[in-house]
């Protein structure tokens, strides 16, 4: 179930399409998610910003957004039902959405000697339906929406890991490489329909749940793995979800970018 929680500015008469474009941010309370609300509100975007927990956390991204017509969306992307009803709740208060950035997701720990194949079985379900089967459940529910406006632009946050591997979670690698490509499969689906598909593969980026795991591993050594010899900022994703959202990227349409300070290339 979603529910509209917070009306920073009324952009428009309910009903009525409004006439400044919209952008729907996932996880858009922290991190990644919030700093790409943070850039498109500053492009001009509405952002329709979706949160699971963290209400208050949103509430006060929303109001400090710069421009109007901003609100949050309560909604746990891994219930497909409550997706339908945070759209329908969207397309109600702003009759369009020209911008998705799936954004939310999580790195999720797996271990080969877990309790038994069914945990190990139950962690790939429960890592999939976030990291995989929430992004493109958004897709299928906006590509209505955006090709009656004639364009849309969706952008969806992968990992580094997709190219890696993950072999303390491979369930999160598995997802986060089979967005990638479904990413390519829907750029080719939904481009003439005029909707561009990207891919974000971030590196290891400050971020209120990485951060805790970068200090696990020492901050140097983690910057060590770029030859820049630091990680990355969600400052930084957030610009390249921005330039992507804007009308000169459409011919990147397809395109996975690594953003990772080139620690790809490096053992
Ligand atoms: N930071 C990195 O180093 C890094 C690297 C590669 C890829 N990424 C990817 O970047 C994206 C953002 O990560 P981040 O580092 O910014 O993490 P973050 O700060 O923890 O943000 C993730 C957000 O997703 C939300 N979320 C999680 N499960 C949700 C659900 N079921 N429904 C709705 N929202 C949900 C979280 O809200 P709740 O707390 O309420 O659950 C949180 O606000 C993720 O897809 C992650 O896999 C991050």
């Amino acid at each position: 179930m979603s529910a509209v929680d917070d009306v920073k500015k009324q952009p428009d008469e309910p009903g009525s399409a409004s006439e400044l474009p919209v952008a729907l941010v996932t996880g858009a309370a922290t991190g990644i998610g919030k700093a790409c609300a943070e850039a498109l509100a500053a492009k001009g975007y509405q952002v329709a910003m979706n949160y699971r927990s963290q209400g208050d956390a949103a509430e006060k991204v929303c109001e400090a957004l710069p421009g109007s017509g901003h609100r949050c969306y309560q909604a746990d992307v891994t219930q497909p039902e409550a997706l339908a009803d945070m759209v329908q709740c969207i397309q109600r208060d702003y009759g369009r959405i020209d911008v998705l950035v799936n954004a939310a997701g999580r790195y999720t720990p797996q271990s080969l000697d877990s309790a038994g194949v069914t945990d190990w079985h139950n962690d790939w379900l429960d890592c999939m339906a976030l990291n995989l089967h929430a992004p493109v459940n958004l897709c299928y529910l906006v590509a209505p929406i955006m090709s009656a406006l004639g364009k849309g632009r969706i952008i969806n946050i992968t990992s580094r890991g997709a190219f890696r591997g993950e072999p303390a979670a491979p369930a999160y690698g598995a997802a986060k490489s089979a967005l990638n490509s479904a990413t390519q499969s829907l750029a080719l689906a939904l481009g003439g329909r005029g909707i561009a598909v990207f891919a974000i593969a971030p590196g290891w980026t400050e971020t209120p749940s990485a951060s805790p795991r970068i200090a696990a591993q020492g901050w140097d050594g983690v910057a060590a793995q770029s030859p820049l010899n630091r990680v990355g900022r969600p400052e930084e994703i957030a610009a390249l979800a921005a330039f992507l959202a804007e009308g000169d990227a459409e011919y990147l349409t397809g395109a996975i970018i690594d953003a990772n300070g080139a620690s790809h290339l490096r053992n």
